[in-house]
């Protein structure tokens, strides 16, 4: 549907543009602005609840032409449902125009759980006869410490779940007030909510005609409350840039050292990276135009139980940007930091502000490059440094911390540090299944893996690349290998989307490049980036089970598509209890051709993780990620001319 411009809205239309980019996200008052304009052309006498209120980004032609302090359209994605029944209604507004541009209903679509849900099904839950009955049966009286976590239902086709948006859910208790319940599972309990009605539908309980396994009481706490010692901390590290860091903010554009990019922000992917290019002599050089973590699955490997259910699409499901943290300096960043808040919209439309949900800073990394020459025992070293923009958002147990960094030898790299807590689940004290690693006396961890898509969306030195294959060839010893030694890289251009669903190959060494085609380095070859996969896991999850059909893109390391604005999440844009075959596979498969087009290149990657003890109660960061590396891009090192420094804070101990 369409509506007619309202006067009303039209009036408040920020005019401002001094600082503002196309690419800039809603801010608290377009969230705001826009959720008056849906609820004007909707409300009527349905609760409407705001799944997603975001920018719709200009296309690419806008974006590029745009000169600072002309005037692009504001316009934003919408998304809503109604409480009470399932479907999404989704459709584009117009900020300037007051109006609802297009809009359309997806009777069968789930949206996401929502931050404000996630309490309401516990307390929903903990109020359930058939719950509670079954924590008295483990000997648990004081139900207001048991603690319920609103997992994603998937879709398993169990007779009573079909038409209704779910969550089902997971349980533990705490021993006392504010302690770490994750030590205490409570084992084969598991109440399925209805939360669009807010009312439990089921409640499972695996040992309802056995005597149900024993909640372990062990306590294991991380919250500095509980300590009454520590062990010896270092002497101050401390980072001081007295001048300041080397980077310059323009609303949220950053610039440094030849690196510029702008740093944009959604309820969904959170952090995401846009128009990152390098200034050499003057000439600014697109790499990217668009990067953002845009999927990730957490498929557990147990078939126990109700195990099997837990395939959590953390960024399709919940959001990673609705989850961001607020930023702590001096703990969460360290140095001269510069924070950027983040606005999501709320479930009722409101703006919520993130304050410091964006840290940037400046890293000293080590040494840049070296040679001593022996002859003239002449020594040439340089230090090199990185930019990093960085966010940590907490869905449920874990936390996932995104860092990207820009680096002065012209590398991007995307680092994962994941940490948190595991999901815990109870067993027989020593007797751990097979699937898991026990942690705690007769708590275990079970194996699992979390695999994640990088979405980008290339553009070296412009928007026409094509993506080439990089294999190593080992001629057979005898005529042309005499000496058994000769190896050598086989490139082949991927021209098709089916030709460019790939894995990864130890053997050959295998790694790909975006090159331009249409522009030449010094020798002649196509400039280009090449990607390495440095964590590319293999899935596990069958292809054809309910969540390997949800998760169809864990299956290839590399995905290339020709750019399309709607084509944003590699398991399509409602996850949450769709059958599967969203997404990548369905688009690839119509086999668009990828050759000298503007490219987005999807990476899958991750961490395999089987649980270890250490990993509880609090794992220690474990870190994934990619790099992407000029390859010919520059003509020779980019920070060859760095001039020679030598730090005065250094000093002999
Ligand atoms: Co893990």
């Amino acid at each position: 549907m369409t509506t007619a411009p309202d006067d009303q809205f039209a009036a408040d239309v920020d005019l401002d543009t001094a600082l503002r980019h196309p690419l800039d996200p809603l801010d608290g008052d377009e969230i705001a602005r826009a959720a008056r304009i849906i609820a004007a052309a909707f409300a009527q006498d349905e609760e409407v609840r705001y799944e997603r209120i975001e920018l719709l980004e200009p296309a690419k032609d806008v974006v590029r032409a745009w000169t600072p302090g002309a005037r692009v359209e504001r316009r934003a994605r919408f998304s809503f449902y109604r409480r009470g029944r399932i479907g999404v209604t989704e459709g584009v507004l117009s900020l300037d125009k007051g109006a609802v541009e297009e809009s359309r209903d997806l009777p069968e679509a789930r949206p996401m759980i929502m931050l404000e849900e996630f309490l309401e099904i516990e307390a929903c839950v903990k109020a359930h006869p058939d719950f509670i009955a079954a924590c008295r049966r483990r000997g648990i009286e004081n139900i207001d410490l048991v603690c319920v976590d609103p997992w994603s239902a998937g879709e398993f086709g169990v007779p009573g779940e079909e038409g209704k948006r779910l969550s089902h859910t997971f349980c533990w208790v705490r021993t006392r007030a504010d302690e770490n319940f994750y030590a205490h599972p409570i084992e084969g309990v598991n109440a399925v909510v209805d939360v669009d009605n807010m009312v439990v539908i089921r409640v499972d309980d695996y040992y309802r005609d056995r005597e149900p396994l024993k909640v372990p009481m062990t306590e294991s706490n991380y919250d500095a409350r509980f300590f009454d010692r520590f062990q010896e901390p270092g002497k101050p590290l401390d980072i001081i840039q007295k001048d300041g860091p080397s980077f310059t903010v323009e609303g949220r554009k950053l610039s440094w050292m030849g690196w510029d990019v702008r740093v944009g922000f959604n309820g969904r992917e959170g952090l995401v990276l846009h128009q990152v290019g390098y200034t050499q002599d003057g000439e600014r050089r697109p790499v990217m135009h668009r990067a953002s973590l845009a999927e990730m699955v957490v498929p557990y490997g147990s078939p126990d139980n109700a195990h099997h259910r837990k395939n959590v699409f953390d960024i399709g499901e919940y959001g990673l940007g609705k989850l961001a943290n607020s930023l702590t300096l001096g703990c969460d960043c360290l140095g001269a930091i510069r924070y950027m808040d983040a606005w999501v919209n709320g479930v009722d439309g409101t703006p919520v502000k993130i304050e410091n949900a964006i840290c940037i800073h400046e890293e000293d990394f080590g040494l840049g490059w070296k040679h001593w020459d022996f002859r003239t025992d002449a020594t040439e070293v340089r230090r090199m440094r990185r930019l990093v923009i960085s966010s940590i958002s907490t869905v449920g147990n874990y936390e996932y911390a995104s860092y990207w960094y820009l680096y002065q030898h012209g590398m991007i790299e995307f680092e994962m540090k994941a940490t948190g807590i595991i999901n815990t689940v109870g067993c027989e004290p020593g007797k751990p299944s097979k699937y898991g690693v026990e942690v705690l006396p007769g708590v275990q961890g079970q194996i699992h893996q979390h695999l994640f898509c990088a979405r980008l969306d290339m553009e070296v030195d412009g928007p026409q690349n094509s993506v080439v294959e990089c294999n190593v060839v080992v001629p057979p010893m005898g005529e042309g290998n005499p000496y058994g030694n000769a190896f050598y890289e086989e490139q082949t251009v991927l021209k098709t989307e089916k030709q460019a669903r790939r894995t990864i190959d130890p053997s050959t060494m295998r790694y790909w490049k975006v090159v331009n085609p249409n522009v030449r380095n010094a020798v002649g070859k196509p400039t280009a980036y090449k990607l390495e996969p440095m964590s590319a896991v293999t899935a596990f999850t069958n292809p054809e089970s309910p969540s390997g059909k949800r998760g169809g893109f864990i299956y290839n390391h590399l995905w290339v598509t020709p750019f399309h604005p709607d084509e944003r999440y590699p398991a399509g844009e409602y996850v949450n209890q769709c059958e599967g075959g969203q997404g990548l596979p369905a688009w690839t498969a119509a086999d668009r051709p990828v050759e000298n087009a503007d490219v987005v290149l999807w990476h899958v990657f991750g961490l395999h993780h089987p649980v270890r003890p250490e990993d509880f109660p609090v794992q220690p960061v474990v870190t994934c990620g990619f790099k992407l590396m000029p390859s010919g891009f520059f003509d020779r090192n980019p920070m060859i001319d760095l001039p020679p420094a030598k730090n005065k804070a250094s000093c002999c101990v």
